[in-house]
């Protein structure tokens, strides 16, 4: 391991640069010299699942507490209890990983000194000549868990909570490396986007390192093992226990692993940071520090010089140079690092920030490191120049104009396809996402892959970048508290370290909903002490926790600089059948907020945790506007299933509705994120009968719920839409009272039920969705008209449809990359002769492929759905099913995917992968 001496060598060179003259002028010359390499690994693994935890070796990082309470269905905002401690009887790997965390703690006197010894170098499965023939082959990123199958029942191993699929045990991953005989010189680095979880790496039968938490980034250095030219082989081990979390975790290698190959003198891993400021439409002024490390033998004197250049909406490099950075010279001590510092004012920057009223600009600093003249090291770094205001009394302003946080949660799955991470499944979230007017994204509740933040900073969504679901006091008996003590000050450190440079990063979360805000000061110690961690690493950017339970007169909201509310805003379990409660029960607390930290920004962390299930709609209706859900009150717990009404929420949560007029009687807040985006896999609240959860604003199939037109029609105020609910499919309603709602950017709607008006009725101040409460059914034609200042704005027709006898295909896209990775979603539509979805149907569909490519998945979105995602047949939900399917990496050509159901006519789509 090198040194972790770091020598500061600060030198601030200021140098305004014309950006014209910056392209005229300026040129990079380094083509070809750069010695850097980032080569995937994804490819080629194998794989291995002890068929029980209680079957398998016992290399473990440390012992777990027993677990005694395996009660499931708990309600999400239960109180933390206090961390079991157990010691270990038995000889533990916990010492020899360790020192993987030392980068990131800043005594040195707490950095840990790796052991004598080498534990592990004897199992079998470590040694380079095993035989791995019969394990599984497999690409990364994979998640060992998801193809299932779900465990149903309430005594399953793994229950609703965490998805009831088997993310729990031990597996290993084995991989023979490429290493020819040039890169002897080369230093070699392991770098896991996210190991889920307790990863531990041998390689070449030598014990590495590894990193327990399962969503951080890390690195391990692979030199000194490493045998050029000769057989290489990488072994890692995962130990994901089962009661971690509160939702489907994912297991295994999910997230995309690298080798990094560079020169020994190189830019240290996240090497750089880059801030802005004294920003302007003329002018910006950019801070750079370079990290770098000098992991050879000798002194050397290191030349640092950086360029800047703008990037194009795809990502690639426009023209010349904008800017640079003067060269710098440093002289670092072999085995030992140093920092270099320099600025640079940049003429008429093209700022980032969220549309639609600004762009999403990007740059990319490229900094070379040279030795003797000769370049030897290249190391890129996107950011984006932006201004931030933060005013208590007015929100949030990015580069001066005011913008409201839209904002939703998302947990990390992606939905079927379960935790691997795959960059075309995530841009279709956020494609969505956008199209209901979302503009932030709280990453819940802990680091997303990096790609997605590429995304992020791609496409201007403005971001709460979270790290921690608990800290010392636990939420399920084998979650993060377990390793708080050895591992909080390198997580939160790595955390930041990898994320900085984003710039659609705009506020720190060091955690969520924690015990520790019943801890009176002992808590606010601890939040003290990460808050501390945070601003050491990122001094620019704000930080928040999410809390649900703590009020302005306790001690954990003096600690983080942005009060984040989750649900207190609009008050808890308010209604009189909560009165006695043991549960949290709280007044609207955004006043008492404000009152007493007039200095602090307050935002909601999570708002409404409101429930349905797509295309359910259950009688009678509630007048309430906002109500918990209940048996024949919004929920059917035979069925297991909620109203799309979108009247009810969860005990602790609000509606929709509820949640608009609150903020907006709060101008001050900066903004919400709707508990949540998408449906996620696990936390089924309230049926933990259920795989999937209910709070979505989008099924987990990616399909709009109801909702998602009421946060349109509020959030696109300049989108004409007017929606209806529910459909209008009743044949056993017929002559019975069955609710309209339309959700209409528009002020006013009038509807018509056959042809004859049922009335116009406006919205009131803070109304958000019109009612006709008293429509009695009859089969035929629904039409809203919608109006905006007297005039029409918007029209919708929902139609009682005929028998369903046919399928339909449509795919979210009809090119693909020929790369192994890129998807299409295809979706299944059932419906009648004239095209309409028939909205009542949940025929079982068989899908089969033809062509270069795969099916990977199918969901239809349904929460109860126990059938595999890797399953090639499922019933539609509701009209709808869903097909992902992957193509073939170097196969181009036409996929066609074909979908059959007995009694209606076939589809088949054709999908071009290139
Ligand atoms: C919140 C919690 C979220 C989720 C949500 C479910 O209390 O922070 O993680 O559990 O409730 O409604």
């Amino acid at each position: 391991m090198k040194s972790l001496k770091l020598i500061f060598i600060t030198i601030i060179a200021l140098i305004v640069v014309n950006s014209l003259v910056a392209q005229k002028g300026i040129n990079t010359v380094f083509e070809g010299t750069n010695s850097r390499q980032r080569i995937s690994i994804n490819e080629g693994w194998s794989f291995f699942k002890y068929e029980s935890a209680a079957k398998a070796d016992d290399l473990i990082y440390d012992v777990r507490p027993e677990i005694s309470d395996k009660t499931e269905n708990k309600v999400a905002d239960a109180k933390p209890t206090d961390a079991v401690v157990v010691e270990a009887t038995q000889e533990v790997l916990k010492p020899w990983i360790l020192p993987s965390g030392n980068d990131f703690i800043n005594d040195p006197a707490k950095r840990h000194i790796c052991p004598e010894g080498n534990p592990g170098s004897d199992f079998p499965f470590v040694q380079s000549n095993f035989d791995d023939q019969s394990w599984e082959k497999v690409n990364l990123p994979h998640d060992w868990a998801i193809k299932g199958p779900f465990q149903t029942g309430w005594d399953s191993e793994v229950g609703g909570g965490m998805g009831r699929l088997p993310i729990n045990g031990v597996a290993w991953y084995r991989k023979k490396l490429d290493i020819p005989a040039s890169d002897a010189n080369k230093t070699i680095f392991l770098d896991i986007d996210g190991a889920m979880s307790y990863s531990i790496v041998w390689l070449n039968g030598h014990l590495v390192g590894g990193w327990p938490y399962g969503y951080n980034s890390y690195r391990l250095n692979l030199t000194p093992h490493i045998i050029p030219g000769g057989e290489n082989q990488l072994v890692i081990r995962i130990d994901n226990p089962n009661h971690s979390a509160r939702w489907y975790p994912g297991a295994g290698l999910y997230r995309n692993v690298w080798l990094t190959k560079t020169c020994p003198v190189h830019v240290g891993q996240w090497g750089t940071y880059l801030t802005t400021k004294d920003i302007s439409k003329e002018s910006a002024t950019i801070d750079l520090a370079v990290v770098i490390d000098n992991d050879s033998k000798t002194d050397e004197l290191v030349e640092v010089i950086t360029h800047v250049f703008a990037l194009d909406a795809k990502g690639n490099k426009i023209g010349n140079a904008v800017a640079t950075f003067s060269a710098l010279n440093s002289k670092i001590p072999a085995g030992e690092s140093a920092k270099v510092e320099s600025a640079v004012t940049i003429k008429n920057p093209k700022l980032w920030g969220p549309p639609p009223t600004q762009n999403p600009n990007l740059y990319v600093a490229v900094t070379t490191l040279s030795i003797k003249g000769k370049p030897i090291d290249e190391y890129e770094t996107r950011f984006g120049i932006r201004s931030l205001e933060f005013n208590p009394d007015k929100g949030i302003f990015v580069n001066g104009e005011h913008i409201f946080l839209k904002g939703v949660n998302q947990h990390h799955d992606l939905g079927a396809l379960g935790a691997a991470f795959n960059i075309s499944a995530t841009r279709r979230q956020l494609e969505i996402l956008r199209e209901m007017g979302c503009n932030a994204i709280r990453m819940s509740h802990n680091p997303p892959a990096p790609e997605l933040l590429e995304l992020t900073d791609q496409m201007g969504f403005l971001v709460i970048d979270e790290i921690f679901d608990s800290w010392e006091r636990k939420k399920t008996p084998h979650d993060f508290h377990l390793i708080f003590q050895d591992w909080s000050e390198p997580d939160t450190r790595a955390f930041i370290r990898r994320d900085r440079n984003c710039p659609s990063v705009i506020i720190w979360s060091f955690g969520n909903e924690v015990g520790e805000q019943y801890t009176a000061e002992a808590g606010a110690a601890v939040a003290k002490r990460l808050y501390n961690f945070v601003k050491e690493e990122d001094p620019t950017r704000p930080t928040t926790l999410a809390m649900n339970f703590a009020k302005p007169d306790m001690e954990l909201p003096k600690i983080p600089d942005i009060i984040g509310l989750n649900y207190q805003g609009e008050g808890i379990r308010q209604s009189p059948e909560f009165e006695g409660t043991e549960r949290i029960r709280t007044a609207p607390q955004y006043d008492a907020f404000h009152k007493k930290f007039p200095n602090k920004v307050i935002l909601s962390a999570e708002t409404a945790s409101a429930a349905s299930s797509r295309g359910i709609y259950l009688f009678p209706v509630s007048k309430e506007l906002s109500a918990p859900i209940r048996d024949g009150l919004g929920g059917d717990s035979k069925i297991c299933q909620v109203s799309s009404y979108e009247l009810h929420a969860v005990d602790f949560g609000s509606s929709v509705d509820k949640v608009f007029g609150s903020i907006e009687h709060h101008p001050f807040v900066a903004g919400e994120f709707v508990w949540n985006g998408f449906d996620y896999i696990g936390e089924p609240t309230p049926y933990y009968e259920a795989r999937s959860s209910y709070t979505g604003i989008i099924d987990l199939a990616g399909f709009p719920k109801d909702r998602f037109y009421l946060y349109q029609s509020h959030w696109r105020p300049e989108l004409q839409i007017a929606h209806i609910l529910p459909h209008w499919n009743w044949p056993e309603r017929i002559g019975e009272v069955t609710p309209v709602h339309v959700f209409t950017s528009g002020d006013e709607a009038e509807l018509f039920l056959n042809g004859k008006s049922l009335g116009k009725k406006k919205k009131a101040e803070y109304e958000y969705r019109l009612r006709w409460d008293y429509v009695v059914y009859e089969p035929g034609e629904l039409k809203a008209v919608a109006y905006k200042e007297g005039k029409v704005w918007a029209e919708e027709v929902v139609k009682t449809t005929g028998e369903a006898t046919k399928l339909k295909a449509i795919a979210n896209r009809n090119e693909i990359a020929a790369d192994g990775k890129d998807l299409s979603f295809i979706t299944i539509r059932i419906t009648d002769n004239n095209e309409l979805t028939v909205p009542v149907s949940n025929n079982k569909i068989k899908f089969s492929i033809d062509g270069p490519g795969e099916i990977v998945a199918t969901d239809n979105g349904n929460s109860m759905d126990m059938t595999s995602f890797s399953s090639h047949e499922r019933e539609a939900f509701n009209g709808l099913a869903l097909v992902i399917i992957r193509s073939k990496k170097g196969e181009p050509g036409t996929i066609t995917l074909t979908a059959k159901s007995a009694g209606l006519k076939n589809t088949s789509i054709e999908i071009i992968s290139k």
